[in-house]
């Protein structure tokens, strides 16, 4: 049995990762974090902490992993380009797991991208839109923004993105490489959170014992990088 902490636990991610944790024989959580309950009164007892709280408490979490040495995984998005380099730079004392996507599905179009991106080049137009529920805090999306990375690094034109708000929507990607003659499109949609509650656990369960490090799903799921 491992010990969890959960940071955002209050939050429509957390909530869902604390019930399912407790419901498993793996885990035993043991600090349930929110504004009201900062992770100063529960790091001592965790083996691991996942962080679905929002950027501006991810810091914080993240100095904290740091000073007690233990691993974090992290799901919150909307972080900047700084807190992105202090997650490298804390990648070299503690292992991190970090994604704005914790899905299978999503990691997998990932892979796909970067496969369309290499064969495809500069010759066709590349467009991303993204779905969320109203509440969400970021635009555009953590995922999209990586899609939209992948895309650029392999060839060095950054698509645009456009984010749309509706409803109750759990995550909707989309991807068009566009050449006047065909459309390949490359569609996610994300039908429950629980899709990113089991990543994280698998990621938090994965990452125990892990020499430092900053790592993604990909190295979770042994998805072959390209
Ligand atoms: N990586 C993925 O697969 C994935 C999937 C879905 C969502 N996300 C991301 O996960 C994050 C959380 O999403 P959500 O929908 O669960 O958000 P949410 O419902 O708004 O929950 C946010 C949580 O963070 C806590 N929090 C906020 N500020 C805090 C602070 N200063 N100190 C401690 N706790 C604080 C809140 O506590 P209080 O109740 O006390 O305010 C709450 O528990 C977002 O960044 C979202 O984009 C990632």
């Amino acid at each position: 049995m491992i010990s969890l902490v959960v940071c955002g636990a209050t939050g429509r991610m957390g909530t869902l990762i604390c019930q399912l944790a407790e419901h498993s024989k793996d885990w035993k959580v043991v600090g349930k974090v929110s504004k009201q309950s900062p992770l100063e009164t529960s790091i001592q007892h965790g083996e691991v902490i996942i962080d679905f709280s929002l950027p501006e408490a991810t810091n914080h979490h993240l100095q904290l992993a740091l000073q007690h040495k233990k691993p974090i995984v992290i799901g919150a998005t909307g972080l900047s380009s700084d807190q992105m380099g202090s997650l490298k730079e804390a990648g070299q004392t503690i292992p991190i797991v970090y994604s704005p996507n914790m899905s299978v599905g999503v990691n997998l179009m990932f892979q796909m991208i970067a496969l369309a991106a290499k064969a495809v080049g500069k010759d066709y137009q590349v467009e991303i839109s993204e779905t969320h529920h109203i509440r969400k805090k970021d635009q555009p999306s953590g995922t999209a923004k990586m899609m939209g990375m992948i895309v650029q690094e392999t060839t060095g034109v950054k698509p645009p993105i456009q984010s749309l708000r509706e409803g109750d929507v759990v995550g909707d990607h989309t991807i068009v490489f566009g050449s006047p003659s065909e459309h390949l499109a490359i569609l996610h949609r994300a039908i429950d959170r629980k899709v990113f509650a089991e990543g994280a656990l698998k990621a938090a369960k994965w990452i125990v014992g892990k020499k430092p490090g900053l790592y993604s799903m990909a190295d979770v799921l042994s998805l072959v990088s390209s």
